[in-house]
């Protein structure tokens, strides 16, 4: 073989032998040597390249490795024949990149409800936990964990529950995994078996998604909740609920409709109450509303609850609490399955629990939380009475309904070309609802508390909505 001149760069990054390596694979790839061709022993080629014979070595062995050459023993290498590629006219058409600007937010405000507030999550404790966990003490964690996710969590996500929602649960009941969305189908293999599951109408857009909508039934909300009678009428056997802050209506369950619909769980065996708690922490008049899980005698609920809203929805852990009556089935089902949520994420999680850091950021985060809500609702009731506020005093989004003429959709297309995302309610609905007016969900966690006011004067403005000369009340802090 002719001395092929390959151009490596003693000063480059990428070390001598793969420079080689890589130049003579693209040369026998595009048959610039011919198949068969005898390479130069590795001393010549070393001597020509003036590069040590190791380098030469390092890089033969990885193409006889890869078979585009072969050894005889004491003959030296030989190219081997290789099938042709399909041809790509262009390398970079091979795979189409898109230029995806990252984080760059289309909207100048987002109203979206799952955003939550990131200018106060405390990284520093959180990077100090991070980084004595990854240390050589916890090499126990590369190894795969218990399949409920690791005892450590289990029993902090215990104790928390006791204090703060008056769930008396042992760790053995828990079972973390990474979100509602992963939960929510074990939960339902676990119950059902010719199951048809009621769902809230409006409700959690995920959870029809999740599960087959054609088995599910929508059940009505009003300002007590889910009306129980109608779940009475229909052949469901399961329900999920959000009883302590609708979604997306905010109301929250009365005392009535809980007795009432405990007691329609308990006429069956089959029947289950799936309750989902996903943002009880926030609450920000009254009392924190007790969890229907609390008032169960006949271990009739699943308890569901997330750190999507408490911490942040990347994190991706949720858990569920299971009935004792249903560990047996659940250990049967699901002991094959490894926790979805990382080792060293659960114990960061569980070691800023045990030190009191959770309940601290909890705190912090409902003041925060807070403000926005009534710097929200201030700036609306200067709209009132023509624009009118729903489920609010709780959570991380409220309702809106405004006396306009036009459709939820056409509305939403309106603000978002002033650079306002807005949510319809119509989004969240499984079976249609007339409603009076336009309605919207407006999340605040996610927007800064001084954008309150601007984002809800221009989308106002967008609207062709005049301010009304009564000011509401007033009841920021
Ligand atoms: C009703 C409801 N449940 C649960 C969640 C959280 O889901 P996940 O744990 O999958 O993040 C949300 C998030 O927005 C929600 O609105």
């Amino acid at each position: 073989m002719d001395m092929l001149i390959f151009k490596l760069e003693k000063n480059s990054k990428k070390p001598l032998y793969e420079q080689l390596y890589m130049g003579m694979k693209d040369a026998i790839i595009t048959k610039q040597i011919e198949v068969g061709t005898k390479l130069p022993s590795k001393r010549k080629l070393a001597d020509f390249l003036n590069i040590s014979q190791t380098t030469v070595e390092i890089a033969y062995g990885q193409l006889l490795a890869e078979g585009y050459i072969a050894s005889k023993p004491r003959i030296g290498f030989f190219v081997e024949e290789i099938d042709e590629l399909p041809f790509v006219e262009n390398k970079q058409a091979k795979i189409k990149v898109e230029t995806v600007l990252k984080g760059t937010e289309p909207y100048q405000y987002n109203f979206h409800p799952g955003k939550i507030d990131t200018e106060s999550f405390p990284f520093a404790i959180w990077r100090k936990y991070a980084k004595d966990l990854f240390d050589f003490p916890s090499k126990e964690y590369l190894q795969v964990g218990e399949p409920q996710g690791e005892y450590e969590l289990r029993l902090e996500i215990a104790n928390y529950l006791y204090q703060s929602r008056g769930i008396i649960c042992n760790p053995e009941q828990i079972v973390i995994g990474s979100g509602t969305e992963h939960l929510l189908p074990m939960i339902l293999r676990l119950i059902e078996t010719n199951s048809k599951i009621a769902l809230e109408n409006p409700g959690y857009s995920a959870i029809p998604r999740i599960h087959l909508t054609n088995k599910a039934v929508p059940i009505a909300v009003d300002e007590d909740g889910l009306v129980v009678d109608e779940l009475e009428n229909t052949d469901a056997n399961i329900v999920y609920i959000t009883p302590s802050h609708q979604f997306p209506t905010g109301a929250v369950l009365s005392a009535a409709r809980r007795t009432h619909l405990l007691n329609w769980a308990a006429k069956a065996a089959n029947r289950y109450i799936i309750e989902d708690d996903y943002d009880s922490e926030f609450r920000y008049i009254g009392k924190p509303i007790p969890a229907l899980q609390g008032m169960d005698q006949n271990e009739k609920v699943i308890y569901l609850s997330t750190f999507t809203k408490s911490l942040m929805p990347s994190l991706r852990v949720a858990y569920f609490v299971l009935p004792p009556a249903l560990l047996k089935s659940y250990q049967e089902i699901f002991s094959y399955y490894s926790a979805t949520v990382p080792r060293f994420d659960q114990h960061i999680l569980a070691n800023f629990m045990k030190d009191g850091h959770f309940s601290k950021h909890l705190n912090r985060m409902r003041k925060i939380y807070r403000k926005k809500h009534d710097r929200l609702t201030n700036t609306l009731t200067s709209f009132y009475p023509t624009t009118s506020i729903t489920g609010d005093h709780a959570g991380m989004h409220i309702l809106i309904s405004v006396p306009l003429d036009k459709s939820e959709n056409d509305l939403k297309q309106i603000a978002n070309k002033s650079g306002i995302a807005v949510y319809p309610v119509s989004d969240y609905l499984l079976r249609p609802i007339e409603y009076e007016q336009p309605t919207f969900l407006l999340g605040f966690g996610g927007v800064a508390l001084d954008d309150v006011e601007p984002a809800i004067h221009k989308l106002m403005n967008c609207w062709g909505i005049k301010r009304s000369h009564k000011k509401g009340k007033s009841h920021e802090l």
